[in-house]
């Protein structure tokens, strides 16, 4: 039966009629399950492309994205039990993949969950997905999970833990244009949950969804101490009236790679004058409100400048001069960085 069919038979009717209904929902065999995967592919309306996928489960790689599945009884499914990360694939390489690398590991310890391989082992896997993808630009995403094994809360019984990768297409590379963003009224993680990138995002997604709902890209998390924290996937910088580039500690967020190597690079804004220093501190609202520039930092956006925070206009209101000197500093590391952060992909 074709998919349009079987959407056409839902949602069901709250009715007397449909209480009385004969079963039709289908009952379908192995070899059609998979030709109803290849069907839900061809009819999504996304634009993104999924290259490869490595499952530890399959033991090896698929090109075909109907058979990018992983079990149901995983527990990175019912449990939430796994982390992930991720690592943006520029002109055949893999940008800050051990930086990366460390962090899923301290998230795989902090989260309980053994290696089913060594961590030189899970590097090759992911090279060689990235390999299989033929994917010059886009990003790899990895997780590691509990595993599958039954339905239960604990992985007592979970044989393996799993390693999974997918290699995701981009169209182009992400643009320094200047957002707004709002303060986040929906809780943000513990410290223990927020150092770690596990797959809870539940909290990061419904403040995506309120930035949205309010015309805003992001929504700002404050701590418990009502210091900047982050946003729903990148940190948050700030630039002060006496030109110093500050940026909240990682102690109760996610350690970024990408606003780590933002503090590295930067330093050459500081020998040049443009910047008077780099550093890490508590930023109140108000100090963030009245800087000269604000910015969001991370793998997928790179550095992007924030015009609107709440209702008040940062700085000039425009993109700034340092937000679009350090986009183009980790671009250009993107894409001649010295092989501590550039990993070339043997295609
Ligand atoms: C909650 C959170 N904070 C910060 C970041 C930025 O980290 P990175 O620069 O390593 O991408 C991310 C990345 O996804 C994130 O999920």
């Amino acid at each position: 039966m074709p998919w349009r069919e079987i959407k056409a038979i839902k949602p069901w009717a709250e009715s007397a009629e449909a209480a009385t209904r004969p079963f039709d929902v289908p009952i379908f065999s192995g070899s059609e399950v998979v030709d109803r995967l290849k069907a839900f592919q061809q009819n999504r309306t996304s634009e993104q492309n999924y290259m490869a996928m490595y499952s530890s489960v399959l033991d090896g790689i698929t090109t075909d994205p109907a058979a990018m599945v992983i079990p149901m009884d995983d527990h990175m499914v019912h449990r939430g039990h796994g982390v992930f990360d991720t690592a943006a694939i520029l002109d055949g390489h893999l940008y800050e993949l051990e930086q990366h690398l460390d962090r899923f590991l301290r998230s795989a310890s902090m989260a309980k969950i053994r290696l089913p391989f060594d961590r030189s082992t899970i590097r090759s896997m992911l090279i060689q997905t990235v390999s299989a993808s033929k994917c010059s630009l886009g990003s790899l995403r990895y997780w590691l999970s509990a595993g599958p094994g039954d339905f239960q809360l604990s992985p007592s019984d979970c044989p393996n833990p799993a390693l999974y990768a997918v290699v995701v297409e981009a169209k182009s590379l992400p643009t320094p244009k200047g957002c707004k963003v709002i303060t986040s009224t929906v809780p943000m993680k513990s410290r223990q949950f927020a150092v770690m990138k596990n797959v809870n995002y539940l909290p990061n997604a419904l403040s995506k969804m309120e930035a949205e709902e309010h015309g805003a890209f992001a929504g700002i998390w404050l701590d418990d101490e009502g210091f900047v924290a982050e946003g729903p996937n990148m940190n948050a910088g700030f630039v002060t009236r006496t030109k110093e580039l500050i940026m909240p500690y990682f102690d109760k967020i996610l350690s970024g790679c990408t606003a780590k190597r933002v503090m590295v690079l930067g330093q050459k804004l500081v020998e040049d004058g443009r910047l008077g220093g780099i550093k890490l501190g508590n930023v109140t609202v108000q100090e963030g409100k009245m800087a000269d520039e604000m910015m969001l930092i991370g793998s997928g956006i790179v550095v992007k400048p924030v015009l609107q925070w709440d209702d008040q206009i940062i700085g000039s209101g425009q993109e700034g001069p340092i937000a679009q000197a350090l986009f183009d500093l980790i671009i250009e590391d993107m894409r001649s960085g010295p092989s501590t952060v550039r990993t070339p992909v043997p295609y």
